[in-house]
């Protein structure tokens, strides 16, 4: 039994939770879009709000979802939007493309469906632009399309499309991925496409927060190297972070587990470096330049054909995997960086939001279910919007091989009084936590998400196994507090 002392700071606030750190990202890969989201309004197998499944967008609202990026991922720069807007008759069959998936794509999800969506949702879009395959005057277009008050024939082709009030997107991202999938670009050059694409894109929409596509320690050097006199063009810079090293998504070891956890935990490192980088870059502009972690999360080797571990354990690939407790753990662990870094973390979405990849509601048919990092997500709710506090670990002791304490936890004080979310990160111990919470009233909701193992999961067949239950938190002298913590479990505490 690990025996810990945690301590809420509330002499030491970082910053505030954006909720756009708790953003997803649909793609219109698999069976996320399409299947996983928008079935169509003929579908006779599901209940869905004109076209999208109603169990899916009912559960994501209760999550839930304050930010949205479409249409990719790789797939945005191979898409034209205008093959997404009118009828049906209108709409153009294409190759849809991204990851090497090529599939029949009837364009039956475009912007105005995406648009309905995030009012289902509640949540802000933000679009992916074409930059790969596409042209700057298509991208200005779109733009325009979506937001101009104007009277001009792209604002009344979207009334005409049932949209006389422009949608009023703000964020925009101009490629994705252009390392790789985006065009292959060299830093350099890509820095000066950008340049032109951002300057042409802020003429029609001032208002817009444009996102530049990074990558690497190295590719965002040369970046910011080359377009420091133009940083002015850019609002945020697009990072991406898969963790790959766990082994397979199921059968891991005990190293494997923690080798995924250390994974988690390095995402805030990236987010620093990648911030110290902009913060040099700027010296004396007083410009803000957030980071974009727009895509993040787990990639088993089940769901890709590349990386390590890579040798076929299922084909054809589809990007589903199996989501676990161990996952969940890593969630929690990365969205403790995020509040540590929500001064320069602006934005972050979790890839992906149906079926592909790490996500957090899977169907099958008519059925539907919620894997343990849905709860994880679910259970940092009060934290959205707050002001995180920083939380020092007193006493405890660390992780088989790690310097780390096994015991972490993140804190914040907003609407919904103080929050602790706890994360038990050892493998098979069981943890006694003393909070010290500080000023505080009483407990108004403590939840523990546990499993007997780090590998259990929820399925059509077993969709229950893995779910919040009640957390018995005990008065242990003034403003401290004791609860127990199962082994991978995490908890969160609301105090009046
Ligand atoms: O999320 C799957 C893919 O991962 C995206 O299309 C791409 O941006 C990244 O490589």
């Amino acid at each position: 039994m690990i025996e810990t002392t945690l301590m809420i700071r509330d002499d030491a606030p970082i910053g505030t939770i954006s909720p756009r750190l708790y953003g997803h990202f649909a793609e219109h890969l698999g069976r996320c879009c399409y299947d996983g989201l928008w079935v169509g309004t003929k579908n006779a197998v599901v209940p869905t709000y004109n076209g999208f499944r109603k169990d899916v967008v009912d559960a994501l609202k209760a999550m839930p979802v304050p930010l949205l990026r479409w249409p990719g991922g790789c797939y945005a720069d191979h898409y034209h939007w205008r093959d997404g807007i009118g009828t049906a008759e209108q709409r153009a069959v294409r190759l849809g493309m991204s990851c090497g998936l090529q599939v029949e794509d009837d364009n039956s999800l475009g912007t105005h469906e995406f648009m309905a969506l995030c009012r289902l949702l509640g949540a802000e879009p933000y679009l992916a632009g074409n930059m790969g395959s596409g042209s700057v005057q298509e991208m200005c277009d779109w733009v325009e399309y979506c937001n101009t008050r104007v009277n001009t024939n792209l604002a009344r082709e979207r009334t005409a499309n049932g949209s006389a009030e422009p949608f009023d997107v703000v964020l925009w991202g101009v490629g994705n991925e252009n390392w790789g999938c985006g065009g292959n670009y060299d830093a350099e050059s890509y820095a000066r496409e950008y340049r032109r694409y951002a300057t042409m894109l802020r003429h029609v929409e001032p208002r817009a927060q444009l996102v530049a596509c990074g990558h690497d320690d190295a590719w965002n050097l040369e970046f910011l190297k080359t377009n420091q006199r133009h940083l002015g063009l850019m609002d945020h810079f697009s990072i991406h972070r898969y963790w790959i090293n766990g082994g397979t998504e199921l059968d891991f070891s005990e190293e494997q587990y923690y080798t995924l956890l250390a994974e988690a935990e390095a995402t805030e490192d990236f987010v620093r470096r990648t911030a110290e980088y902009i913060r040099e870059s700027l010296g004396t502009n007083t410009h803000k330049v957030g980071i974009a972690l727009d895509e993040w999360g787990v990639w088993h080797p089940e769901a890709r054909s590349w990386g390590p571990d890579n040798e076929l354990h299922r084909s054809p690939i589809t990007y589903e995997q199996a989501g676990t407790m161990r996952d969940a753990v890593a969630t929690a662990i990365a969205l403790e960086g995020f509040h540590h870094q929500c001064d320069v973390l602006a934005l972050a979405n979790l890839a992906q939001i149906v079926n592909v990849l790490h996500a957090p509601v899977m169907t099958e048919g008519a059925a539907m279910w919620l894997t343990p990092t849905y709860y994880t997500l679910q259970m940092h709710t009060p934290h959205l919007g707050a002001m995180a506090l920083k939380v020092d670990v007193t006493e405890g002791s660390s992780m088989p091989g790690h310097v780390n304490a096994a015991v972490t936890a993140t804190a914040s004080t907003g609407q919904h009084g103080k929050t602790v979310t706890l994360v038990n990160r050892h493998f098979s111990e069981s943890a006694s936590v003393r909070l010290a919470a500080g000023a505080v009233g009483q407990v108004v909701n403590a939840m523990l998400l546990a499993s007997d193992s780090p590998r259990a999961v929820n399925s059509a067949q077993d969709p229950d196994c893995v779910k919040p239950v009640s957390l018995a938190v005990q008065a242990d002298g003034a403003g401290q507090w004791r609860l127990e913590l199962p082994a991978h479990s995490i908890a969160t505490v609301v105090f009046g």
